[in-house]
């Protein structure tokens, strides 16, 4: 549907950028503040609640759904090397962008040198492959569509998953309650999923789907964000 459009550099409010896509008219992140809304949503909500409140006995599995700029993954990779947490997280992603606009995304003008080298990987490694970024975080971009990645025979189970396709009124395919069922199959108990969308629409599939919602404070611009989380068995 988008594969033939180039996003443009745009630069959101709290001085990070987005990419906009012009067919779609939608950005890729919030332009209250791409980096805000990553920090807030993904990692405060998700990572560190769900490292908050369970005690991993492995590594943490973490699947993105829209992997795009690579925001979300630098940021876990910085929370779980300063917290010497491990992690393989696994970016899905039908429209990769060009290594040459990811150059130019200015993510790593707050980390180290080391985090530069880190960011850049993660756009040069391959697709399709499992990589070690370092002793702690494995990387798998998949290059597939959403709606063609979960498998209900599939043995990989998530603990995490951030929910960060366009939004519901530009792709409604992507937050129907089949989905959320695929997904909610493909994670393991106890384990969250979180998202910036706060629609009723949103909600209720995701219940349906077998979530327990919660609706949280929403990152800057936006009243509410949705964390949903699969039930343990008693
Ligand atoms: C809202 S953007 C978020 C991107 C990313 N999380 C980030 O921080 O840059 C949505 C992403 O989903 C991708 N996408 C759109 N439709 C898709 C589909 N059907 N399957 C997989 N990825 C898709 C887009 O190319 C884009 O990278």
């Amino acid at each position: 549907m988008q594969s033939s459009v180039i996003p443009s550099l745009l630069l959101t409010k709290d001085g990070s950028h987005t990419l906009f896509n012009s067919q779609l008219n939608e950005c890729y992140h919030s332009t209250n503040g791409a980096r805000q809304e990553s920090l807030h949503v993904f990692i405060e909500a998700g990572l560190k609640h769900f490292v908050d409140n369970n005690t991993p006995q492995k590594s943490i599995q973490i699947v993105e759904l829209g992997f795009g700029t690579g925001l979300n993954a630098i940021l876990s990779y910085v929370f779980c090397k300063n917290k010497h947490i491990a992690c393989t997280y696994t970016g899905i992603e039908a429209y990769p962008i060009d290594i040459l606009l990811a150059a130019k995304l200015n993510y790593t003008d707050w980390m180290s040198d080391e985090d530069k080298a880190i960011f850049s990987q993660l756009h040069s490694c391959q697709w399709d492959e499992k990589i070690e970024l370092s002793h702690i975080f494995s990387l798998h971009k998949c290059h597939i569509r959403i709606e063609d990645y979960f498998n209900p025979s599939e043995s990989q189970k998530y603990d995490i998953v951030y929910m960060d396709a366009f939004d519901p009124a530009k792709q409604a395919e992507l937050w129907t309650e089949d989905l959320f069922k695929q997904i909610h199959n493909n994670m393991n108990e106890g384990g969250i999923i979180v998202t910036y969308s706060s629609k009723g629409d949103v909600k209720r599939a995701m219940r349906a789907a077998g979530f327990i919602i919660e609706r949280l404070p929403g990152p800057v611009g936006k009243r509410h964000m949705i964390r949903g989380r699969k039930k343990t068995e008693f």
